[in-house]
């Protein structure tokens, strides 16, 4: 199958899963597993903007995996933010604009306030967005969305016959970006983990076993090729 990358979707998003399983074939930590998963996303956001994705949502840490040992989740924690100190100074370069889906007051206030600056430094860019998921959960989203929405009409500023799809889509992380036209999951596992659960509704899934360290921009291709080849209805004929 030939990919188009004159036709791309406009939005991928990616469960970068299998990092676990990939160091322990190679008898290395978990952790190590999290730090290749961390150069591959680097790779494949680098790449995407070559070629002119306009949007890249990747699921980095999700609600439940708080569960993990302490050492996993302060890893995974010191390698967002290794990144972000590095995309700091890289970004005026890149002119890739980073944003965060997910609760953001749970994590360390050091790391809060470097997505605080990320943010703020994107706002100057138009190159390709990418959405780094962390402490989000499809469900929380849509629960947090709900409760703001219902603020607004408790207060008076919004009546409940108001609500609409496309306004309740303001309420969540991701207001103002386009639905994910194709979702990757490496690793083998065919399922969705509560990962954007409202804006998937019509988005087209690719799974592939190989493991996420080792996903590469050909394996993004097939990918691509395999969204390209199927005919999306949106429920139509
Ligand atoms: C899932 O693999 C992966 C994670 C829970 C963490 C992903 C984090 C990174 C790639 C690094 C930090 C992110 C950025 C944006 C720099 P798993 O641990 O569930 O793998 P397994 O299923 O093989 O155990």
């Amino acid at each position: 199958m030939q990919v188009d990358l004159d036709h791309l979707p406009r939005h991928i998003a990616i469960i970068m899963d299998g990092n676990g399983r990939w160091a322990k074939r190679r008898g290395l930590p978990r952790t190590a597993g999290h730090a290749a998963g961390a150069e591959t996303f680097r790779t494949i956001a680098t790449y995407c903007q070559k070629i002119g994705l306009e949007y890249l949502t990747v699921y980095a840490f999700s609600t439940e995996n708080w569960k993990r040992p302490l050492e996993e989740v302060s890893a995974i924690i010191g390698l967002l933010k290794k990144y972000l100190l590095e995309s700091i100074e890289k970004m005026e370069k890149d002119k890739i604009r980073l944003h965060f889906f997910g609760d953001l007051d749970a994590l360390p206030p050091e790391l809060r306030e470097l997505t605080v600056r990320t943010d703020d430094i994107s706002t100057r860019y138009e190159g390709m967005q990418v959405n780094v998921c962390f402490n989000y959960g499809g469900r929380d989203e849509i629960v947090r969305a709900a409760r703001a929405f219902a603020e607004e009409c408790a207060a008076g500023k919004r009546r409940p016959e108001e609500l609409s799809e496309e306004l309740f889509s303001g309420y969540l992380y991701s207001a103002g970006v386009p639905d994910p036209d194709l979702v990757i999951r490496p690793s083998g596992e065919i399922r969705i983990s509560n990962f954007l659960l409202w804006q998937s509704a019509y988005a087209e899934y690719y799974y592939t076993d190989v493991l996420w360290p080792d996903f590469s921009k050909e394996e993004l291709h097939r990918a691509i090729a395999a969204y390209q080849g199927r005919s999306r209805r949106f429920g139509g004929v």
